[in-house]
Order: structure tokens, then sequence, then C-alpha cells
């Protein structure tokens, strides 16, 4: 059968940032609680300017030849932060990035698995076409609030996955493990402009999951991954749910479960500097891991653990190609960080506090915080346009 997955991947991270440190000072909290306990060192700040339309545009034109706007049938686009219940995200993208008319531009939900649903059904509209693209983005704004538990979980970002035949990043397996349990663990109704959560349940819901998925993925399967990636709402979390499986896998996965803890630490150094961006998080640890990894090579398979609350879990497995290194370095990573700017804990309440008029009037937007690329430029009607 045609290797069919990742051929290309694109990451937006905005231009703004906090420190953990400085926000723990803030708020009174121990510093450590935020960088050891969580496990985050900074966390990216969206201004009124970038939405998930802008950070997924970003993403996605930085690996787009022309060739390949010709032959994308279908842009998939992943979100749980959209500010349209009819109008898709996608169709935006469709002409901010000039894609070919003919290709079809829809939105998927499912908290942070929505981009795995999308990636997956990528993979299978490929399978059926080898010679067609689809482009599958993954873009987010984790808002909890200033003050709140959840507030150093925050982030923003956006992931682009162009889904291909022979991929030069990662092919991934026809069969997977999904598991779905209705539960309140963390959502968001139609009316808040921040996520509810029970936010000790679902770390503990994430863990069980987890489990409950790698207990059905077959034994050789699972000896067969050199590396285990993971959705990370903060870098703790996959090292917990690690832990929690360890305690009840079987004595036969002792070698790999120490593999994976060995290659957790390169999966979280992206995730560490951004924060959670909800439904691209997953597919940030796979960049990270494959940016900074000495270790793993071409035909190494990693499994890439995703979850979104609500809740929905899969365990994909992916085999590493022979040009996933160079395919990578393309993304700019090193540029991407070092452009960042420092916000002081009262820059960043001002433009977390900051919101868009819902009076219909015309407003051309300007700021004093200047993200790059593609930017929101003005409202009229209660339409968004961009430039
Ligand atoms: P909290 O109550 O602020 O923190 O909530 P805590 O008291 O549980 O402490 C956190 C950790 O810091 C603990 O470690 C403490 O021991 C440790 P643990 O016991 O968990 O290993 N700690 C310290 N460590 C070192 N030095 C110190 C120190 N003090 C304490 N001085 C919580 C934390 C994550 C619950 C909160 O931030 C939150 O609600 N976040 C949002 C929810 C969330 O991220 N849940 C994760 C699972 S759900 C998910 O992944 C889906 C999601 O991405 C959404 C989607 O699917 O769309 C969220």
């Amino acid at each position: 059968m045609t290797k069919v997955g990742i051929d290309k991947i694109g990451l937006y991270i905005p231009k703004y940032y906090v420190e953990m440190t400085e926000l723990a000072q803030e708020r009174g909290i121990e510093p450590e609680k935020l960088t050891i306990g969580i496990g985050q060192d900074r966390m990216a700040v969206p201004t009124i300017r970038e939405d998930i339309v802008t950070m997924g545009a970003n993403a996605a034109r930085q690996i787009l030849s022309e060739e390949d706007k010709q032959q994308i049938d279908q842009i998939i686009f992943a979100t749980e932060s959209g500010f349209d219940f009819s109008k898709s995200a996608a169709t935006y993208i469709h002409e901010l990035l000039g894609i070919q008319p003919f290709a079809k531009s829809y939105e998927i939900k499912q908290a942070c698995y929505g981009a795995t649903a999308g990636l997956q059904s990528a993979c299978d509209y490929v399978r059926l076409r080898p010679e067609r693209k689809v482009l599958v983005i993954a873009s987010d704004i984790a808002k909890y609030g200033l003050n709140t538990p959840g507030e150093p979980t925050q982030g923003a970002g956006a992931v682009a996955l162009l889904v291909s035949a022979n991929p030069r990043v990662l092919a991934l397996a026809l069969e997977s493990v999904s598991y779905t349990d209705n539960q309140y663990d963390f959502w968001r109704p139609s009316y808040s402009p921040v996520a509810l959560v029970d936010g000790k349940f679902s770390t503990e819901l994430y863990q069980q999951c987890f489990t409950k998925v790698l207990n059905q993925v077959p034994l050789t399967t699972q000896q067969q991954l050199s590396a285990m990636v993971f959705h990370l709402p903060f870098s703790k979390m996959g090292k917990k749910a690690l832990e929690a499986y360890a305690a009840v896998a079987s004595e036969q996965l002792e070698e790999t479960l120490s593999n994976w803890q060995a290659n957790y630490a390169d999966s979280i150094l992206l995730g560490r500097e951004v924060g959670n961006i909800y439904t691209g998080s997953l597919y940030l640890s796979l960049i990270s891991l494959l940016w900074h990894t000495q270790t793993l090579s071409a035909g190494d398979q990693i499994g890439l653990f995703s979850y979104g609350s609500g809740a929905v879990a899969e365990c994909l497995v992916g085999e590493l190609q022979p040009t996933f290194r160079a395919q990578i370095q393309q993304t700019q990573l090193e540029a991407l960080l070092s452009r960042r700017v420092k916000l002081t804990i009262a820059e960043y309440e001002a433009v977390f506090s900051q919101v868009l008029s819902t009076d219909g009037d015309t407003l051309e937007l300007s700021d004093i915080y200047e993200p790059d690329g593609v930017v929101l430029a003005r409202l009229d009607a209660h339409r968004r346009y961009y430039q």
C-alpha cells in the first residue's frame, strides 16, 4: 500500500510572550510551581490583531509551494476557538493562501482532538487519491482568564500539516485506537469567552484515557515504538500519563517505556515555550521531538497520543521518513523563537483584556503590539478582513 502521512509541517507562534517566573511573582505563587509543578517556562500571548485565521494562514504559508496549492483538494480547519457558528475559518484560508478554487474547505471541532480527526480524514482521502493533497490546520487560543488556576496553562499558536502520498516527514499507519467518554472535564459553552474546567478531574481523566487506549494497542505494536508524543496542555501532563501507565503496564514493556521516557524531554521543549495551543499541541510536541532528537532515525516508529476534553482520545502510529530532518529544518524554528518579545505582566493583562467590538461598525485595527505575517486589518458590518 502507498505510504500516506505528513509531508510538510508549518508552525506559527505569536510574537509576544510572558515569562512564567514573572507571572508567578505577580500572582504570589512559588515560581517552581509553574516551572516544575506545571512544567512551563513561557506562554505565548496573541494580540487583538491575531486570531485563528491569521495564525493558521501564517503556519501554512511558509510550507506551501505553488504546485501544492494546485494539488490541495481540501482544507480542514480544526479549532475550538472559532468566531463564527456558520462560516468556517477554512474559507478565509482558502483565499489568503490562493488554493485552487475547486477545493472544499470546512471546520471541525472536538476540543484538542480536532486536528487528529482532520489528519485521519485527510489520510483516508489521500489513500484513495494518492496524487492529491489535503491541508490540515490546527489553530487555537487557550484562554482561562486572569488569576485563574488555568491561567499558567494558556497559550496560542497554529500548526499546518500537508498530507500527501509518499510523505517526507511521517507515514501514518492505517490502524489506530480511539476512545470516547462523555465527560465534563473542560468545555466552553457558546456564550463564554473563556473555557470552564474541572482542573484536577481533567488531569485524572487524561491519564485514565491514556491507559485505556494504550491497553488496546497490541503489545507488539507498542514494543516497536521508539517514542511517544503527547497532547501537552502543560509539559508535566504527558509525564504524569506515562507514569500512571507504567504503574499498570506489562513487564514486557519495561524497555519500551524507558525509551519513551528518554525521548520525552525533547518532545516538550517547544510546548514549554509556548503553552497550550489546544488542538495543535500534539503536533507541536511532534515538531519539538523531530527538531531536537539526536537518537531517532528514519524507519523508527513513534506513537502519537491525541486527547481532547469532553473526551476523545486516540493513539496513532507513524514511521519516520528518510527526509524528516531536512523537512523540519525548513520550519525555521530558531527564527520563530528568537523574534519573540517579552511582555510585562501589566502589558499582558492589558492585551488579554482587549476585545473586538461587536456593534458592526467599521473598525480599522492598529495596535502598538504589531504581530507579523497575515494580520486582522479591519472589521466592517460584522465581517473580518485580513492583510
Ligand atoms: P493547580 O490547582 O493550580 O495546581 O492546578 P496544583 O495544586 O495541582 O499543582 C500543580 C503541580 O505543581 C502539582 O504537581 C504540585 O505538587 C506542584 P502534581 O502533584 O500534579 O505532580 N507544585 C510544585 N512543584 C514544585 N515546587 C513547588 C510546587 N507547588 C506545587 N513549589 C491545573 C493545576 C493543571 C489543574 C490547572 O492549571 C488547570 O486547571 N489547567 C487547565 C486544565 C488542564 O490543562 N487540564 C489538563 C488535562 S485536560 C486536557 O489536556 C485538555 C485541554 O487541552 C483542553 C482541550 O482538550 O481542548 C485542557
